[in-house]
């Protein structure tokens, strides 16, 4: 029997798109809001015994999406789905890793919980802020990358001399798989967080000047940490053009006013989340290819090794 695909609202085009490659139509399902503002959820399908796929990415506004994604799963558990995994392409709150600060919620690790909670199974995630979200959850997760096919998408057009520019500390691992890839240098960018929408640079490691830059990053939310990035790289005397690559792309506040004054030639991410047309020069890389092999192989208990991100 062949899977059955449902999506919440987050990423309707992508769910479509994947529904079709893999060659089913969409399941349908009805979300409505009642009159005080509560979420209502009904799958109109039949889920008895199914092999479930629930397309939803935690994206802007992220509880929202979250909660769609919960009720979605707990409506097919009470309609005796045979086997549920949520396909969250964009993983929100996985940024809430750990305690900064005294008392802080830890709020990646409760979403895991009210992941598993929601009946959710297994997980299909894309580039995950940090990996180590993984041991937030106890059921089978498969963390996929986008990574080489981000980089496949800009080796045609690379310039040189080039260099690989991580815009933080935490970037570093993920710059250094696109340098293996790309076979280019990294140097890394030193940035501090001041807040939700504020960084500031304090130096680079690596040899910048005179190269082109391509800067890589797992998300940009606010744009904050690679208009910080640009800014020091031109001031460090980097050439053009300047690609900037990310897995999602939030684009969420100051983002497209903060990118547009940047001088940035390419700018590659993955249709993990769905934004509307921007004056920005974005390329969208689907994720469509890699979760379609990735839902065919889990329905056929088949291995993802090579799908999965290593870094
Ligand atoms: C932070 O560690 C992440 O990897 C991103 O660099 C960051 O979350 C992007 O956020 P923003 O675009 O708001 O600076």
């Amino acid at each position: 029997m062949q899977p059955l695909i449902l999506s919440g609202s987050a990423n309707l085009p992508l769910a479509e798109t994947i529904a079709t490659n893999i060659g089913v139509r969409l399941g349908k399902r009805e979300l409505c809001r009642f009159p005080d503002g509560e979420l209502h959820v009904e799958i109109q399908e039949n889920v008895r015994g199914r092999d479930v796929y629930l397309i939803q990415s935690t994206s802007p506004p992220a509880d929202e999406h979250l909660l769609e994604l919960l009720l979605l799963a707990d409506a097919c558990r009470r309609g005796d789905a045979g086997r549920l995994t949520a396909v969250i392409p964009y993983f929100g709150y996985a940024r809430q890793d750990r305690r900064a600060q005294g008392r802080e919620a830890v709020g990646g690790r409760l979403v895991a919980d009210l992941i598993e909670a929601g009946g959710l199974q297994r997980l299909i995630v894309v580039d995950l802020h940090t990996p180590a979200v993984e041991g937030f959850f106890t059921v089978p997760m498969a963390h996929l990358t986008a990574v080489p096919f981000l980089a496949d998408a800009i080796r045609p057009r690379l310039p040189a001399p080039a260099v690989i520019v991580a815009p933080d500390l935490g970037a570093v691992k993920l710059a250094g798989r696109y340098g293996t890839l790309l076979n280019l240098p990294v140097a890394i960018v030193h940035k501090t967080r001041l807040s939700g929408t504020e960084v500031t640079t304090s130096g680079i490691t690596g040899e910048v000047h005179g190269r082109a830059p391509i800067v890589v990053d797992d998300m940009i939310s606010t744009g904050g940490t690679i208009e910080a990035a640009v800014r020091a790289l031109l001031a460090a005397g980097c050439s053009s053009p300047v690609t900037v690559v990310a897995s999602h792309g939030l684009f969420v506040g100051p983002a497209v006013a903060r990118l547009r004054g940047l001088p940035i030639q390419q700018l590659l991410v993955t249709d993990s989340v769905t934004t509307p047309e921007l004056p920005l020069p974005i390329q969208l890389l689907s994720l469509c290819p890699l979760l379609v092999e990735a839902i065919a192989r889990l329905h056929d208990n088949r291995s993802l090794t090579d799908l999965v991100a290593r870094y």
